[in-house]
């Protein structure tokens, strides 16, 4: 790591789907949606609650509902985000301040936070984009001091070494299927206060849950797209299938 650039990219553009055949086979046997409902809520080594749910944007929107917000209330958003993210802010009432990041992080500087939050900022919002995972603390102080809620979106920033930043609230994580580890669909909410853990989990089961065939039609969609991204290994099955059949 350096000055210039102080994280690690742990999100790799990529033409294949991150996900194996044996997945996608274990996937068949196990409708989302029966996965979610078995388990709404884990436990999360940090002491922290993780909740499942549909997606990352079904999570911020389970997440605004539970959230008394103000009639007039503000967000203040890094400037780079998913569409969804915004519209959906926008959808529970709340007016953006969008703050600029700094090139060398990908997030905006905690002064920029900290001169954007008023006293209408209900939430801050802070994407940790490509996989990196920057050190929230300077920001994570400028929210505590004016007593604002500081929300990390990890959508692309899962791995083995990063379950959320330590100094978040909440941190929100997508399984969708262009991320790491994707699960072709799902996101995590990662809450440091149960109480807010419990509200949000009560907007999450009011939801219906989506047919099986929903789930289905993704996994066969994302089967069919693996192989055309590795025609040589479904051949090489292929052929070794025929060979094998071929045997006496
Ligand atoms: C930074 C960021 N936030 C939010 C999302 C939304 O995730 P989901 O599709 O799980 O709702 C994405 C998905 O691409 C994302 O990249």
């Amino acid at each position: 790591m350096d000055a210039e650039f102080p994280f690690r990219l742990r999100l790799h553009p990529r033409h294949l789907i991150d996900i194996g055949w044996s997945d996608l086979l274990a996937a068949a046997r196990f409708p989302a949606h029966d996965l979610v409902e078995a388990s709404p809520t884990l436990a999360w080594s940090s002491g922290r609650t993780a909740l499942l749910c549909l997606s990352e944007r079904t999570g911020f929107d389970a997440l605004l509902q539970a959230l008394d917000l103000p009639p007039d209330g503000e967000i203040v958003m890094s400037a780079v985000n998913v569409s969804g993210m915004a519209e959906i802010a926008r959808a529970h009432g709340l007016t953006i301040r969008p703050v600029d990041l700094s090139l060398a992080t990908l997030t905006p500087p905690a002064e920029l936070v900290a001169e954007a939050i008023t006293s209408r900022t209900a939430l801050v919002l802070i994407a940790q984009l490509y996989g990196a995972a920057h050190d929230l603390s300077d920001i994570a102080e400028a929210c505590r001091e004016r007593g604002v809620l500081l929300v990390e979106d990890a959508a692309q920033a899962w791995s083995d070494e990063f379950r959320g930043s330590p100094e978040a609230d909440v941190s929100l994580f997508s399984f969708g299927p262009i991320k790491t580890s994707t699960a072709l669909g799902g996101g995590v909410v990662v809450a440091a206060d149960r109480g807010l853990a419990v509200r949000v989990a009560d907007v999450l089961a009011s939801h219906r849950p989506l047919p099986d065939r929903w789930f289905r039609s993704r996994l066969m969609k994302y089967a069919a797209f693996k192989a055309a991204g590795d025609p040589h290994r479904v051949f090489r099955f292929g052929a070794g299938a025929s060979r094998h059949r071929a045997r006496p």
